[in-house]
């Protein structure tokens, strides 16, 4: 124990020299932010029929960044119908294989971009840079490449079968992974043949725009992909409209039951990605540093902003003390602050409506009982910052073990057998993800079986690629994104 306490303190000490590190951040100089932003339709950029604007800020500093333009819905039928018109006349037509190389071109484009798009997804949205340049912009590329290459294997992806497109996908993505969500629901669109019009989220909609710059340069045939910002009611336009076939919508669950009712009984075809409340599951057989170091990349990874954040954590009681006490030590070194440091960890909270539900969420932990435990690192005076949380002493029924936070804010809880800890993980609303830890391969097969839970990770957390598909169970959602699985909601298969 004695060995163990001084290895730890070896740690910490080099965890508070690295939080004193000179200020190493990115420079801001090639991120070309246009004062304004038009509604990418039709292949050009075109001013809204309202003449309204909205502005997106950096939610680090509160500084204004841009102004874009608000869809309204006779913006949105244009939309719609050129998507239409470039369907039936053009890409429902071009064989797979010239499809293919068009999707292709984005990826290499985005990729030759990647410096550009990942400082503007750090102003734009607050998450550190190190995330949005090794894992948001290359995956978002990937995502286009592998989908490129299924454009002209449909049939054999779907042998007993005659794949044909569904028609105009109208998708909504959240202000989370901007970029890399319009990646997901564009890609296999358009390898399937289907034409688009995707609306960014109202706190981060310039990754999208930028996105629709290079659509544009890559000569994409127009109205193929039209890309409009809006809030909620460009949304709902979207939905509603009879032009469009096919709706994938990520967000919260709330508005995805309103999406749900109203499609009901019409041809379009959905699929919804929604809230989670994902179970991190830590036995006293596993490797206990290197599960720590997941569950703090689960749940403080770009502030507890992920649909499969691992913001409830169950450990074994045997090596609770011991897993709290090296959770609290990790979370000290944890550095919050710029997002476009490179040192940072943890930045800035997407919009002040969200650190106000974060807060509400701290309150009502403390009223319940739980006891917190908060990082000692000091928080930037301007911008929406939230420390890295933890609480103890959570009951099953807590609202805080229960409901999606969606910050850096982890519930604690503890468990003895494994039928104990499945059922208590698998009871809440959601089921996006899980996370097993444990030395034991026969352990980890049961586990995987009986979570009700979409993505189970083994001895890993977080893990993503466009082979493998994603999507949740019960309040979660329905339908899979990436692999071949995400090909499926894009095509009539009969
Ligand atoms: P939201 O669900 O309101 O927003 C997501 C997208 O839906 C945005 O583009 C928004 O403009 C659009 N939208 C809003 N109302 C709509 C409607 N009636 N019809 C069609 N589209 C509509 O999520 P919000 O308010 O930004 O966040 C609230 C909570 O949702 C978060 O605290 C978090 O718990 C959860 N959330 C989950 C996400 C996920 O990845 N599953 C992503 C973002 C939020
Ligand atoms: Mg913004």
């Amino acid at each position: 124990m004695a060995k163990d306490d001084k290895k730890d303190n070896t740690l910490k000490l080099k965890f508070d020299s690295a939080r004193n590190l000179a200020p190493a951040p990115e420079s801001k100089s090639i991120a070309k932010i246009k004062p304004q932003y038009e509604l990418f339709i039709n292949g050009s950029f075109v001013k809204p029929e309202s003449g309204k604007y909205f502005d997106t800020i950096n939610p680090a500093t509160e500084e204004k960044l841009s102004q874009v333009a608000e869809a309204s819905p006779a913006d949105v039928d244009k939309a719609i119908k050129s998507a239409k018109s470039a369907y039936q006349k053009v890409w429902s037509k071009m064989p797979g294989k010239e499809r293919a190389k068009y999707i292709f071109r984005i990826s290499r484009m985005i990729q030759e971009k990647a410096r550009e798009f990942a400082v503007v997804e750090s102003l734009d949205g607050g998450k550190p840079i190190r995330e949005s340049r090794d894992f948001d912009v290359p995956t978002a590329a990937n995502h286009f490449f592998y989908y490129a290459g299924w454009a002209d294997k449909l049939n054999y992806a779907f042998p007993t079968k005659t794949p044909r497109p569904v028609g105009v996908a109208s998708q909504i993505i959240p202000w989370n992974f901007p970029l890399l969500m319009a990646a997901w629901k564009i890609a296999p669109a358009l390898a399937t043949g289907n034409t688009v019009v995707l609306k960014s989220a109202e706190t981060t909609p310039l990754t999208a725009l930028m996105l629709a710059e290079l659509i544009q340069e890559a000569d994409l045939p127009p109205g193929v992909v039209n890309i409009i910002t809006g809030a909620g009611e460009t949304g709902a336009a979207m939905v509603s409209h009879p032009d469009t076939d096919k709706i994938a919508f990520t967000g919260s669950t709330d508005v995805g039951k309103i999406i749900q009712k109203a499609v009901a009984s019409t041809h379009k075809k959905v699929t919804l990605e929604l809230g989670g409340k994902a179970a991190n599951i830590i036995f006293d057989d596993a490797p206990l540093d290197q599960a720590v170091e997941g569950v703090i990349n689960g749940i403080f990874f770009n502030q507890g902003h992920v649909c499969c954040a691992g913001s409830r954590l169950y450990v074994q009681e045997s090596v609770y003390d011991i897993v709290l006490r090296k959770l609290k030590d990790r979370l000290e070194t944890l550095i919050v602050g710029d997002p476009l440091d490179k040192n940072t960890d943890i930045g800035a909270i997407n919009s002040r409506g969200q650190l106000e539900t974060i807060q509400k969420y701290l309150k009502i932990g403390v009223q319940e009982g739980g006891e917190i435990y908060q990082s000692s690192c000091p928080l930037p005076k301007k911008g929406f910052f939230c420390s890295p949380t933890l609480f103890t002493n959570v009951s099953q029924s807590s609202r805080i073990a229960q409901e999606e936070i969606f910050g850096p804010v982890l519930s604690i809880l503890t468990f003895r057998t494994e039928d104990e800890v499945i059922e208590k993980a698998n009871n809440t609303p959601y089921g996006l993800s899980a996370g097993v830890w444990t030395d034991k391969g026969s352990k980890i097969f049961n586990m995987t079986t009986k979570l009700r839970a979409g993505v189970v990770w083994a001895n890993t957390f977080n893990k993503f690629d466009p082979t493998s598909p994603f999507g949740g169970f019960k309040e979660s959602g329905f339908g899979r994104e990436g692999g071949l699985h995400g090909l499926m909601p894009y095509l009539h298969l009969d």
